[in-house]
């Protein structure tokens, strides 16, 4: 164990970078248009099983596992399980690369949106000028990955400031806003008149919708908005000591992602429905549906750059995330210096957001499985790399690691009834569940 492992300067600290990589893109655009198209109400109850049946576990696991190495993922899963588990560790790397290069590129859209919005260039309520404002902006070969870079440059420059004074420092500022913001655009959203209807489709269960693909979408939405499966939860955990009460931990955070999830929709349907928009519209619906409701509602300007600036936060908050463990990876296995690790990994993940951006633009007849460059990254990441990877958490810390139980202990500290219950859902629900619902879903 390095003895100057920097740690989190406090609980609270630690709490708002955990619960600031799990809120970001996924909970905001995802998934109220994800559970918008999958039946409402009743995609959230699957979620909502999904997250207490096997996230808050999962995500517990890769703290711990985190937390007793004190080290990266790779470094903790070669010192805990030996031969051959540094691979998931390596694995987790490669995720966050394939996450980020897709991440920075819808998060550059979010600054380029503040600017148009504060600008007035977006102020008509004509969704079909507004879907060519958006289509011409992204197929741009050069200002969206201007942007990207901008974005990743702010990323960069918060992880180079290290744990302490880097991460948690912005995290206890940023993520209040967020919740700040968000509150006032949800009390704005549901005061509309009109507006209850979209609480309504947004929230009443229609079983008719599932499928074996609902379950397989909100597996997916699990492990993204959690952010369990790349060693992110693994490599916070690791700048713990061994004080924190990880279960409460995991749990709080679950339900400040899962909240933020809900209410994120909160905000978003009542106000689509007052003003007569289609609510199925996708992932159009952030970008071509919102500013065409801002554009209807006095004092509109404002509340679309609030409501772009709360997109834009909850993303750095989660981009930091998926850079810190590469970053802690050749830190601590390479000695390497965190500046100079944090340009050059931030160059690469720039670099394959190029590819993604322009795939929706002059490449965008290239496809692969049908697949746009960006489609096949963000499915890679979301729908198999990351589930593989919180498959093979649960089992190494089902079955492989034989300290698990007494390492969340607190050695002896804590009394755990139902630590039989986790290591039943790692040992069995999480993995069958997971392998079941994926290979029903890509071959059922
Ligand atoms: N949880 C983030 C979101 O919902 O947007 C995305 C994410 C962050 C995924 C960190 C994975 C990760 F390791």
């Amino acid at each position: 164990m390095s003895a100057a492992r920097e740690h989190w300067g406090s609980r609270f600290g630690f709490i708002m970078a955990a619960a600031g990589s799990a809120v970001g893109i996924g909970n905001i655009w995802r998934f109220p248009y994800t559970t918008g198209n999958n039946g409402g109400g009743a995609f959230l109850l699957i979620y909502l099983a999904m997250v207490l049946g096997f996230g808050i576990a999962l995500a517990t696991a890769e703290m711990l596992v985190g937390r007793s190495a004190q080290r990266n993922p790779v470094g903790a899963f070669r010192i805990l399980g030996g031969k051959g588990w540094p691979l998931v560790g390596y694995a987790g790397a490669l995720t966050g690369f394939v996450i980020l290069s897709f991440y920075i590129i819808v998060a550059g859209w979010t600054l380029a949106y503040i600017w148009l919005m504060a600008s007035g260039q977006l102020h008509t309520t004509d969704p079909e000028q507004l879907n060519q404002v958006f289509g011409s902006f992204v197929a741009d070969p050069v200002r969206p990955i201007a942007y990207s870079a901008l974005f990743m440059g702010l990323t960069a420059w918060i992880v180079a400031g290290g744990i302490a004074h880097g991460i948690e420092r912005w995290n206890k500022v940023l993520m209040p806003s967020l919740f700040i913001i968000l509150l006032v655009l949800v009390a704005r959203s549901l005061t509309l008149p009109g507006g209850m209807a979209g609480v309504e489709f947004y929230l009443k269960p229609d079983f008719s919708k599932v499928t074996a693909h609902t379950f397989y979408d909100a597996i997916a939405q699990v492990f993204f908005s959690l952010s369990i499966g790349m060693g992110t939860l693994l490599t916070y955990g690791s700048y713990l000591s061994k004080n924190e009460h990880l279960p409460k931990a995991a749990l709080t955070v679950a339900m400040i992602d899962t909240g933020v999830a809900v209410l994120a929709g909160l905000m978003i349907m009542p106000a689509v429905f007052a003003f007569g928009f289609n609510p199925s519209a996708g992932p159009g619906l952030t970008f071509v549906t919102l500013p065409a409701v801002f554009a209807s509602m006095p004092g509109g300007d404002l509340f679309g750059v609030l409501f772009f600036s709360l997109l834009a936060i909850a993303a750095l908050t989660s981009a930091i995330s998926i850079l810190e463990p590469m970053v802690s990876y050749f830190v601590d296995e390479h000695a390497a210096s965190r500046h100079k690790t944090v340009i050059i990994a931030s160059l690469v993940c720039f670099a394959l957001g190029i590819p993604a951006s322009l795939s929706f633009g002059l490449t965008a007849g290239f496809t692969i499985a049908g697949k746009n460059w960006f489609d096949l990254m963000d499915f890679l990441a979301n729908n198999i790399m990351l589930p593989l990877g919180g498959l093979l958490t649960a089992i190494f810390v089902g079955w492989v690691w034989k300290d698990a139980v007494k390492e969340l202990r607190n050695q002896g500290a804590l009394s755990l009834r139902w630590a039989p219950l986790w290591l039943l859902v790692l040992r069995f629900l999480a993995p069958l569940g997971i392998l079941w619902i994926m290979l029903s879903a890509l071959f059922g």
